[in-house]
C-alpha cells in the first residue's frame, strides 16, 4: 500500500498522454495496469473523477494501491475495452499500452465512441502505422501527436477525435502521421518501417500480408521529407 500522497513520477511516454488529457474531464483510463497515470491523474487536480479500468483483476488491484490517495476520486471497473463504461460517463478516453490491434478491437466494440465529443488520447505498443490507417479509414482524425521516447523506445502518442470522414491515408501518413518534424522523427520513420517489414513476414498469405504489402510498397514509394 502506498503511504505518501505525491503523485507517481509519469515517464515521458504518459507524461505525454496525461498532457492530452483535458483540465477538468472525467477520464477513462483503459488498461490502466500500475495506475500510475490514473494516480497522476486524480493526484494532480487535472481530472475530477477518473475511471480506472483493466481487463484483468490483478493489475486492477495494483492500480487501487497506487491510487489509495485519491480513492474518493477514482472508481474501479475491471472488464473488457470500453464494455466498463456506460456512454459519455467519461468524456477523455486513454487506451495505453497495448497492440494496436487491441486498441482497434476495444473502439469497434463501442460504437458511442464514434462521436466528436470524446477526446481520445491513444498509445499504441506496435504497429503505429496499422492503428493510424485505421484511424482515418473510420473516421477519425489525429489532431495532434507528440513522438518519445521511454525506456530505449520510441512512442507515438496520438490525440484523436472522430469526425465522421473518413479517408484513404498515404503511406507516409500512416508511417509519420503528425510526428513529421519533430525531433528523433526521421530514426523514428525508419525504425517503424523495418517493424513493420517484420511483422510482415510473419503473416500467413491473405487480405491482412496483402493490404500490408501494399502499405509497405505505399512508404517506400512515397516522397519522404
Ligand atoms: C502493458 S499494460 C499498460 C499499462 C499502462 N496503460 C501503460 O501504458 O503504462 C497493458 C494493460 O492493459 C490491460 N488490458 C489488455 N487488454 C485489455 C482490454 N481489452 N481491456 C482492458 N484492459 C486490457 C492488461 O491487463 C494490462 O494491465
Amino acid at each position: 500500500m502506498r503511504t505518501s500522497n505525491a503523485v507517481p513520477h509519469l515517464d515521458a511516454r504518459l507524461a505525454a498522454a496525461a498532457a492530452y488529457v483535458r483540465p477538468g474531464s472525467t477520464v477513462a483510463d483503459i488498461g490502466c495496469d500500475h495506475g500510475k497515470l490514473s494516480a497522476w491523474l486524480a493526484g494532480s487536480g487535472r481530472c475530477p473523477l477518473v475511471f480506472a479500468c483493466d481487463l484483468r483483476e490483478g493489475p486492477l488491484q495494483k492500480a487501487r494501491e497506487t491510487c489509495a490517495p485519491w480513492a474518493d476520486r477514482v472508481v474501479f471497473r475491471l472488464g473488457s475495452g470500453l464494455k466498463v463504461l456506460a456512454p459519455g460517463e467519461a468524456q477523455d478516453i486513454v487506451i495505453a499500452g497495448m497492440g494496436a490491434e487491441t486498441i482497434m478491437e476495444i473502439l469497434d466494440a463501442a460504437p458511442w465512441v464514434f462521436d466528436g465529443r470524446y477526446n481520445l488520447i491513444l498509445v499504441p505498443a506496435t504497429k503505429h502505422s496499422l492503428l493510424r490507417r485505421w484511424l482515418a479509414r473510420r473516421g477519425f482524425a489525429l489532431q495532434s501527436e507528440t513522438l518519445c521516447t521511454a525506456a530505449g523506445r520510441w512512442y507515438a502518442v496520438m490525440n484523436a477525435r472522430y469526425t465522421g470522414i473518413c479517408a484513404e491515408p498515404t503511406g507516409l501518413w500512416c508511417l509519420s502521421g503528425k510526428t513529421e518534424g519533430q525531433p528523433g522523427a526521421g530514426i523514428y520513420r525508419a525504425q517503424q518501417l523495418g517493424k513493420l517489414k517484420k511483422y510482415r513476414l510473419g503473416l500467413a498469405p491473405g487480405p491482412e500480408a496483402d493490404g500490408v504489402d501494399a502499405l509497405i510498397r505505399e512508404m517506400e514509394e512515397d516522397k519522404w521529407p
